[in-house]
């Protein structure tokens, strides 16, 4: 199997945990997408759909998927993403397509998190992908020169905006040990509007595709 065809296996199984006409989260990236493809089979049986982005909402919208605002909803049923890196403790880096902060908040607002990944996105540590940070523009160098005493090494993602209007630093060199810790350093940084590390709020579910099917790890 290649790592789409392992990425559309999760996005497939995924569609299991969807129970018709409640509301639920939909993420971002190609991971993302197939799972947003399979929902596109039963438009009709969704009550709507919180999206992460404004790439997830054009494509849900063009399968006929009815799309909510989040600040209409007091919770989700379940909420179906992507992942760069996942741990055993289900500890997450997310943000590569550059949509981490509505990918918290919707994490925050779901009663459960399903995380679909193909298998090259099980680390034994996090911190190989570089963790994204958004970040307030006018605080871009502030906020790096605080990473780097964080011990990372900050890199601008130049000639990206994100749909909130900020940017993105990428912070390689990290060997991730303490996540929950982490986490709030990076949070504690004026100018960061929030940090790709989903560990305070980590995935329930994570559904991983291999060349042996899809696994469950809960
Ligand atoms: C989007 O900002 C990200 O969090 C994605 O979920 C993550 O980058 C995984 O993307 P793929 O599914 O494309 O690998």
């Amino acid at each position: 199997m290649t790592q789409d065809e392992m990425k559309k296996a999760v996005g497939w199984a995924a569609l299991e945990y969807v129970i018709p006409y409640t509301l639920i989260g939909v993420g971002s990236g190609s991971t993302a997408n197939h799972f947003i493809d399979a929902l596109g089979f039963i438009n009709h049986k969704l009550e709507g759909v919180v999206s992460s982005s404004l790439a997830s909402s054009a494509k849900l919208t063009k399968l006929g998927i009815p799309i909510v605002d989040s600040n209409d909803v007091d919770s989700l049923d379940i909420y179906v993403d992507g992942a760069d890196e996942i741990n055993k403790y289900m500890q997450i880096i997310k943000g590569g397509g550059a949509a981490l902060t509505r990918e918290k908040v919707i994490a925050a607002i779901a009663r459960t998190f399903i995380c679909i990944v193909d298998s090259s996105k099980q680390v034994d540590v996090l911190g190989k992908f570089p963790l994204p940070v958004e970040v307030l523009p006018m605080a871009r160098s502030y906020v790096a020169r605080e990473l780097i005493k964080l011990g990372g090494l900050p890199e601008y993602r130049k000639h990206v905006v994100t749909d909130n209007g900020n940017v993105i630093l990428d912070v390689h060199n990290l060997i991730i040990t303490d996540a929950v810790t982490l986490e709030n350093q990076v949070n504690g940084i004026a100018g960061v509007i929030s940090v790709g590390l989903f560990a305070k709020r980590c995935a329930d579910i994570a559904l991983i595709g291999t060349q042996y099917g899809v696994e469950v790890m809960v």
